[in-house]
């Protein structure tokens, strides 16, 4: 029997690109797609080195790529400043007085800032981390709300040469502690508060408990968000807008080899202990550009708006690095989707005419439970394109994105990448490239994807197996902060000479790379190898089910059995018929093997702050084990009590 991961659900809907949006795109039929990304596998120094003349260079690189697997380094010899090419190349031209951010405050504050200005503050804040010692190489944590001054502090870092982290405005004290130690951080940067849900989330307070004990720290600086109380340790804690007082706004961008970091992002590894990803800054400032070209297909007057936190790395590479590299407009919104209510992102939208907006999908489940009425009550017709990054979205929702979104007009483009890869890797070109519902589509330029066997042989269409990246690329992860040993092992050792992903996936007749989950999270039952992405979208395919995951639960008779945990739309009662229902469908949409043994409801899933499912804790739960590991990471823990009082 194969070892390989099984399909059972086959999406036949096609949508075409139109005409229209074919015509003014970079590029406008798959035929060209198919030539460009074969002639870029072919000759990737090449095609790299063309595409290189994108950024602004102070020194020109030797060398593309210098590989010594797994280690790479790219465009070696060249120098140039990430926080130069995000600012001052556009400040000679007519983009000086353009829109850089537009920034709305949950509470309903806002605040433009022009290309112009937003440099202007980034000087200011680059003399304030010199002033405060920072210096090239060091490490400087950044913690704050969803505003302005996050983007800003990190383009000051990148303009001196300092390493920034940042770190989820969601996250508690032991996480920031423990990321500061890993990476042996001097510098903190924070505010007193931030808002979320019409409440303060104590910022400054965390930092506090967080450093008690640290002694690398040597310097907090505080923006004033909320104007709360706050502690102030003399000598260690100071002002943003005082230590402004001190200094100028001329602070020239320093030149760095094409391999300095740029940043570390903490990634929560499923076993524990965060991982430090390592990024540097040509090739990852690279990949970030040329996705936001080609993929956004962004043109000078889009306003453009991803609805991740800049904490994230979709926030690092697509609010911050590529649409201001790229000159963009891009919107930021520091609140919750439903404050005051449901429909804050759809009257956003509207007011700004939004035309790009790039969000994910557990939001689109989450808009949908919501009600189309909400956005029913906007003018969404600005809008001419839709992403979603994130997960897999299952086929319903993309189609209610489609539809209630889109107004059947919008391409979207489903971008699969990780914290890791930098930047987009499998993801339609929306002017080339038919999509279809719960798939990334094709592998971006560059990208040699493929998926394998155990044996690290490549499959055929509809065969599931391990998702790899075969050849390396500018914007991959370098390393694992301090921990090269790792790196290895967790993406190098799976499969010889490749990236392992991590994630489970199949091909299609057409070439077209369908995500089915992780595969550390693959069921299999009686023999049969299932992901679980297809039996999720089947769950939520029945009209009572708002969200679902799946586990496996050790099996006598059948190795693994399923256990669906899921949440009913509002109102529906949670009852043993209901259960019964959706096994029942489940079984007729994907066949009797992939019925679950047994129907959880919740109220709530647990889900990481960038809304992932923590299967991990889950399959813990539904065998009945205690629930070890990380939980830190956890969006709200009284879930995980709720869940754990379901099972006594
Ligand atoms: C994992 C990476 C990359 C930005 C946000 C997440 C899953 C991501 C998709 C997609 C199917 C997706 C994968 C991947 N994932 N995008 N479009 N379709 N799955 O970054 O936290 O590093 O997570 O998210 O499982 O490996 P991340």
């Amino acid at each position: 029997m194969s070892s390989n991961i099984e399909t059972h659900q086959i999406e036949t809907r096609v949508f075409k690109p139109s005409k229209d949006f074919s015509k003014t795109s970079l590029v406008g039929s798959l035929a060209e797609y198919k030539k460009l990304h074969a002639a870029s596998l072919k000759a990737p120094a090449k095609f790299w080195a063309g595409q290189a003349a994108d950024l602004f260079w102070r020194k020109k690189w030797k060398t593309v790529l210098d590989w010594k697997p797994p280690f790479a380094k790219w465009f070696v010899g060249g120098q140039l400043n990430a926080s130069e090419n995000c600012l001052d190349r556009h400040l000679d031209g007519p983009r000086r007085n353009k829109a850089a951010i537009i920034w709305e405050g949950e509470p309903g504050e806002k605040r433009v800032l022009t290309y112009q200005q937003l440099h202007r503050e980034v000087c200011v804040f680059a003399n304030i981390l010199k002033r405060n010692g920072a210096k090239k190489g060091d490490r400087v944590i950044i913690y704050l709300p969803h505003i302005p001054e996050a983007a800003i502090a990190m383009l000051a870092c990148a303009r001196i040469g300092a390493v920034h982290s940042v770190i989820f405005g969601g996250f508690s004290s032991t996480s920031i502690r423990d990321r500061i130690e890993d990476c042996g951080a001097t510098l903190v940067v924070t505010a007193d508060a931030g808002y979320r849900r019409g409440q303060t989330v104590t910022l400054k307070q965390n930092v506090d408990q967080a450093l008690e004990g640290v002694t690398t720290v040597k310097r907090v600086i505080v923006f004033r968000r909320a104007g709360l109380d706050i502690h102030i340790q003399e000598g260690r804690d100071v002002w943003w807008h005082r230590e402004a007082e001190y200094v100028s706004a001329d602070c020239p961008a320093v030149a760095l080899d094409s391999e300095h970091p740029l940043f570390i992002l903490y990634t929560s590894g499923s076993t524990g202990k965060p991982k430090g990803i390592l990024h540097t800054t040509a090739g990852y400032l690279l990949g970030a550009v040329i996705t936001t070209k080609y993929v956004f297909d962004l043109k000078e007057n889009d306003t453009y708006w991803c609805t991740a936190d800049i904490g994230w790395i979709t926030g690092h590479s697509y609010i911050v690095y590529g649409p201001l590299a790229s000159g963009a407009t891009v919107l930021m919104y520091e609140g919750a989707p439903n404050w005051p209510q449901p429909d804050r992102f759809w009257k956003i939208v509207a007011e700004y005419g939004v035309t790009i907006l790039y969000t994910a999908p557990t939001a689109i489940r989450a808009f949908m439970k919501w009600g189309d009425e909400w956005p029913k009550k906007h003018d969404l017709s600005s809008l001419r394109l839709l992403g979603t990054v994130g997960e897999p979205i299952n086929p319903e929702a993309w189609i209610w994105y489609h539809k209630n979104i889109g107004a059947e007009r919008c391409p979207i483009v489903d971008t699969w990448w990780q914290t890791e890869t930098g930047a987009m890797m499998i993801t339609p070109l929306p002017g080339a490239i038919p999509a279809k519902p719960g798939t990334a589509t094709l592998p971006f330029f560059g990208i040699d994807a493929a998926i394998v066997d155990d044996k690290g042989q490549e499959v055929g269409p509809n065969e599931g197996g391990k998702l790899v990246i075969r050849k390396p690329w500018p914007s991959m992860l370098r390393t694992i902060y301090g921990d090269k040993a790792r790196y290895k092992q967790a993406y190098w050792s799976e499969v010889k000479g490749c990236y392992f992903t991590g994630d489970g996936a199949r091909r299609d007749k057409d070439g077209y790379f369908w995500i089915v989950g992780r595969i550390d999270d693959v069921l299999n039952v009686a023999g049969h190898r299932l992901g679980t992405a297809e039996v999720e979208s089947a769950l939520v395919g029945h009209d009572d089910v708002a969200e679902a995951a799946v586990v496996g639960r050790p099996d006598e008779m059948k190795g693994q059995a399923v256990v669906a945990f899921v949440t009913l739309r509002n109102g529906i009662p949670a009852t043993k018929e209901l259960a019964e229902k959706i096994r029942k469908h489940v079984g007729n949409v994907i066949g009797p093997i992939a019925k679950p043994d047994e129907i959880r409801f919740t109220e709530a899933l647990p889900k990481t702050r960038s809304g992932k499912i923590m299967r991990r804790l889950l399959k813990q739960i539904a065998s009945g084990q205690a629930v070890t590991g990380d939980t830190t990471t956890l969006e709200d823990l009284s879930v995980l009590a709720k869940l754990k009082q379901g099972d006594e």
